[in-house]
């Protein structure tokens, strides 16, 4: 089922800024008319990394482009990798008006689209993503990233794509762990679905309740909604507050815990995925000890995590370590760390004077 959806960025000082996302499936049939149809680019860089280029690159040829192949995984995603981008573009004299096209999960996507908003102070940027992860939220939105030694995407900045093709095809070769990834961030939409405040007539969470094995063995139709329901809700928050002034950190249920202990463990250990459920548990333990929530809804909730079987076993990491590792959060303000805490059913609110005790409790 191919579903048109259209994303639209308000951006105060600019003017109103949209782009389509294209979700289903056969868009590599005619993939060069599609690209070219969002960019008049003479000159198409496209960045991958090993694992994808292997598997697709029969499929996304274009008569002139140039691959960028990157070594894969989180712990590449840093300067080193991302100057390979940028040595690429020029080597190839990429001009102004031409693309980068980010064709993989979240980490090509955030690091293509870095270089795509840096090189030449901004050239087009086209988000093809390849993981469920990457076609639920990091494609979507417009963040763009790298990791530095000191903590997870701490440079990068907002730069939006000319359209999201997301071919979900792709997914089929995806290994069950890294699609169980893309499942943490799903769930949270569920959890920030009233807060996002998108014209939305249904409960996402009963959904993911009802269609856990739908899901699993990616039936079309279930999955294509389920990323249009996910990018909907999303660009509802986007559409408030592109640049996370305010309502935008919503997005980051869980991430506060999970960027901490993704970096603690050298980003080797846990997926993003997994990190973020293991997050979201704890956001909702906190909540139940302050008492933002009922008990009802935090065992509900929790029940819809363990259904996915999400959460590996967590290693030993120190509370105080995480807790100091929180600090750099980037959405820490004035030394005080900021937590997107569940505070209802389906909503969430975002405090920074959770007692620091709860926060060791939730750590359990
Ligand atoms: P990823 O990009 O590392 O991909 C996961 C693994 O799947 C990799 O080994 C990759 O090679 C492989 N892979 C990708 N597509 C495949 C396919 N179709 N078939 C087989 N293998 C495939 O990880 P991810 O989970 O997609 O993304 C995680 C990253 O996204 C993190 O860096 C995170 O910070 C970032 N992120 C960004 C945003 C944002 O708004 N920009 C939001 C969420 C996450
Ligand atoms: N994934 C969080 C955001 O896009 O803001």
């Amino acid at each position: 089922m191919n579903q048109l959806f259209n994303l639209k960025v308000n951006i105060p000082e600019k003017k109103e800024y949209s782009y389509d996302i294209l979700i289903g499936e056969g868009f590599f049939q005619n993939f060069e008319e599609i690209v070219k149809k969002y960019s008049s680019a003479n000159k198409f860089l496209i960045v991958t990394n090993e694992t994808i280029y292997k598997l697709y690159k029969d499929k996304i040829q274009l008569g002139s482009s140039k691959f960028v192949i990157l070594p894969d995984g989180e712990e590449y995603k840093n300067f080193e990798n991302f100057k390979k981008i940028l040595d690429a573009a020029i080597e190839n004299r990429l001009e102004r008006k031409d693309c980068i096209i980010a064709f993989g999960g979240g980490v090509i996507g955030d690091m293509a689209g870095y270089a795509a908003a840096s090189y030449m102070r901004g050239i087009d940027f086209i988000q093809v993503p390849t993981t469920l992860l990457s076609m639920v939220d990091s494609s979507v939105g417009g963040k763009v990233a790298i990791n530095h030694e000191h903590g997870k995407n701490l440079i990068g900045a907002f730069y939006q794509p000319k359209v999201v093709i997301a071919d979900i095809s792709t997914l089929k070769t995806l290994d069950k762990r890294q699609l169980k990834t893309g499942i943490g961030e799903v769930l949270k939409y569920a959890f920030i679905e009233k807060s996002c405040g998108a014209d939305l007539n249904y409960r996402f969470f009963d959904f993911l309740k009802n269609n856990k094995d739908k899901i699993y063995n990616l039936d079309v139709d279930t999955v294509s909604n389920l990323i249009n329901i996910c990018c909907s809700l999303k660009a509802a928050v986007v559409n408030k507050d592109e640049t996370e002034k305010g309502i935008r950190a919503i997005l980051n249920l869980g991430h506060t815990f999970a960027h901490a202990i993704e970096n603690l463990t050298n980003y080797v250990v846990y997926t993003h995925g997994e990190a973020v459920a293991i997050g979201m548990k704890m956001a909702f333990k906190l909540a139940l000890l302050e008492k933002y929530i009922e008990k009802s809804y935090y065992d509900e909730a929790l029940e819809l995590i363990d259904l996915y079987d999400l959460v590996p076993a967590f290693s030993d990491l120190s509370k105080d370590d995480l807790y100091n590792e929180m600090f750099l959060d980037k959405k820490a303000q004035n030394g005080k760390v900021r937590f997107v805490i569940p505070n209802g059913s389906f909503e969430v609110g975002i405090f920074s004077d959770v007692s620091k005790q709860y926060v060791f409790e939730a750590m359990n």
